[in-house]
């Protein structure tokens, strides 16, 4: 049986929560405030995200699943055979499965996670159910530097894979600077399958990321529950409101934190003051059309090659190319 990789996954668990401090720190102190999506997935964050995929009002999960069900076979044949997976974040889920299923002779599949325990258990996972595969994770930033580890046996191509429309939550200058790495990273010959969120009614939208269970709600306000734990602040979530709402003028929906009453909070020697309907923004969702989408690819490198949606045009799973440098 092929062994697992453990050397490239590092031993120090602290740069997170050393990065979460700053960001805090500072993402506090400007106007307006402002706190990076990325801080959301600590283990209870991650947790509730999981129990957001469920909602029957956060429609993206299930709606990918069944595009990926559907068309697995035809993504696969346009991947080919021996092509080494690069999935970026946490994978182990249905839809690396779905996707590992239908591939023809795999030559490694490959996670990439800043979660050091995320990745040691999507590894573990996928090496007990793939006995065949080599698994070959890598602990790192995924817009940062690092190597694909080679595999043992030949490969064709190297495929990054995407899902779940995370590619939502950056900024479009962030996506394309994202799509660019990825194609350094794909090499020549490279493939990508990415999720997107596709543009719909904004009620829909809206009910998505403000659910009547509210566990959307406790998973924005588990980023203060998160800094009172891990870095001693003295936020109190009872006085802060979930608001997320559809700006079409961007193309995003917006999620906050809105301060209920006038109060200060503390962060070390750091205090801040926050009027009553002050807010701090939290997390960005763009949402694309697959033209719109494969336009901002296009400047990054790449060349939409198909694109499978749900009935309700609501998702979208794109197969993009590395464009060689001869066109
Ligand atoms: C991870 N990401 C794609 C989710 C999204 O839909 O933007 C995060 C999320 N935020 C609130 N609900 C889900």
């Amino acid at each position: 049986m092929h062994r697992l990789a453990e050397t490239s996954v590092p031993t120090d668990p602290t740069p997170e929560t050393a990065s979460f401090r700053r960001d805090l720190v500072r993402g506090l102190a400007r106007k307006p405030r402002s706190i990076p999506a990325k801080h959301f997935y600590d283990a209870r964050g991650a947790e509730l995200f999981e129990r957001i995929c469920e909602l029957p009002e956060y429609y993206p999960t299930r709606t990918e699943l069944g595009i990926l069900r559907r068309h697995a076979g035809e993504m696969s044949a346009r991947l080919g055979p021996r092509c080494i997976v690069v999935e970026y974040g946490s994978g182990a889920s249905l839809k690396t499965r779905i996707l590992l299923d239908h591939l023809a002779s795999p030559a490694a599949y490959v996670p990439v996670d800043i979660s050091r325990e995320q990745l040691a258990s999507t590894a573990a996972a996928l090496d007990a159910a793939y006995q065949e595969l080599p698994v070959l994770p890598v602990c790192a930033d995924y817009t940062a530097d690092y190597e694909v580890p080679r595999p043992p046996g030949e490969a064709e191509r190297t495929a990054i894979y995407f899902p779940g429309s995370t590619i939502g939550n950056f900024t479009p200058d962030e996506a394309r600077h994202f799509l660019a790495h990825a194609a350094e990273v794909a090499g020549p010959n490279g493939a990508l399958l990415i999720g997107i969120d596709l543009e719909k009614d904004a009620g829909i939208l809206n009910a998505a990321y403000d659910d009547s269970a509210g566990v959307t709600a406790e998973f924005n306000k588990n980023l203060l529950v998160r800094a009172n734990r891990e870095l001693g602040a003295d936020f109190r979530p009872e006085r802060f409101r979930h608001v997320a709402f559809w700006d079409a003028r961007h193309g995003r929906v917006e999620m906050h934190l809105e301060s209920a009453c006038d109060q200060r909070v503390r962060i070390d020697s750091h205090d801040f003051a926050l009027a009553e309907g002050e807010r701090i923004h939290t997390e960005n969702s763009y949402k694309y059309s697959v033209s719109g989408f494969a336009e901002l690819a296009e400047r990054a490198g790449w060349r939409l090659g198909a694109a499978w949606t749900d009935a309700d045009a609501w998702f979208a799973v794109l197969y993009l190319e590395v464009v060689s440098p001869s066109g």
